[in-house]
């Protein structure tokens, strides 16, 4: 038999294989396209057309009516890479340098705090700024932080970031790490908590993961209790809020006693 032959609609295989493969192509897109969205009789269901583009993923201009719920707060506006802030010049690290004058009294002479502020020698440049934007935008609140950056222009924060960036991070002995606790080493996949080594260094590092080891332990915990209860609310995505809500008290105080470097018996 030769393919003339074959595809020709003389051909009754041909017919009937073409016809069917149409005739489910059809069927497929009444109930996909119409039965289905027509039986959808919810609130934003408005007509049988609308349904159809719903269904094909057609911007929803007819949704405009539909009332969209808003936060109560301000939400990050901040837009981070990984790639931004990575290469400061040395004029940015000493114009931030003379900012920093400004941050001892909290963050420690070098970026090391005494005083349970979270440490900034080390942090990541995109943190830093990107938790001053926050700050100045309302997305982040604290009752000392807030007015320290309200007048803080967008050069000075990247300034800043970088300077500190640039000083060294907190580490830990070898030997003097305590062992990594499971929720830190494998998070809790029944649970939908990756592990947090996977975002905040350790194992790899998600951009705008703060670098947490050597934080106060106090820091910590208040910092995952604030994002337990929604009290904080900036982190992008809701990253930190969903990690948290599922972990227990005792593996909070876990992490928070791993990242500070103490044994939870020893403080
Ligand atoms: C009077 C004390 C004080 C001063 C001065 C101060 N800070 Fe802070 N800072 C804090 C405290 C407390 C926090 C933690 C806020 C919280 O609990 O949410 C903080 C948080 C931060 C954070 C967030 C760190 C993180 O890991 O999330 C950054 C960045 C920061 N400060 C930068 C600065 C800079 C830059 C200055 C100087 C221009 C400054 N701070 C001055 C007390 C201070
Ligand atoms: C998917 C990535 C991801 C995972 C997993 C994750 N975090 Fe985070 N975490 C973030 C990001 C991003 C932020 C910064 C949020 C923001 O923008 O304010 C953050 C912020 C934090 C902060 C606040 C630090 C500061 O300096 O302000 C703490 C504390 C923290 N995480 C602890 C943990 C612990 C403990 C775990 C594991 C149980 C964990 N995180 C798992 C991404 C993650």
């Amino acid at each position: 038999m030769s393919n003339e032959q074959l595809f020709s609609l003389r051909n009754p295989w041909f017919r009937v294989t073409v016809g069917a493969t149409i005739a489910v192509v059809v069927f497929s897109l009444v109930v996909g396209f119409i039965w289905l969205p027509s039986v959808k009789q919810d609130a934003p269901f408005q007509g049988l057309w609308n349904a159809i583009c719903s269904a094909a993923g057609v911007p929803q201009k007819w949704m405009a009516g539909v009332e969209t719920i808003e936060p109560a707060f301000h939400t990050s506006t901040a837009e981070i890479t990984p790639q931004l802030l990575t290469h400061p010049t040395a004029l940015s690290i000493g114009r931030g340098a003379t900012l920093a004058m400004r941050c001892t009294m909290c963050h420690g002479e070098r970026g090391m705090s005494d005083a349970n502020s979270p440490n900034l020698a080390g942090q990541y440049a995109v943190v830093i700024y990107k938790q001053l934007l926050d700050f100045q935008s309302g997305a982040r609140t604290n009752a000392v932080m807030s007015p320290m950056v309200k007048n803080l222009s967008d050069e000075e924060m990247r300034d800043v970031a970088a300077y500190y960036a640039s000083l060294p991070r907190p580490r830990l002995a070898p030997g003097e790490n305590p062992p990594m606790p499971d929720i830190v080493a494998h998070g809790s996949p029944m649970r939908n908590i990756a592990p947090c080594a996977s975002c905040h260094g350790g194992v790899d590092n998600k951009a705008g993961s703060p670098w947490l080891e050597g934080m106060p332990a106090a820091y910590i915990k208040a910092q995952l209790t604030a994002f337990a209860s929604g009290t904080r609310h900036n982190d992008i995505s809701e990253q930190m809020r969903n990690v948290v809500r599922h972990m227990t008290p005792q593996e909070v105080e876990a992490a928070a006693a791993y990242y500070a470097g103490a044994h939870p018996e020893e403080r």
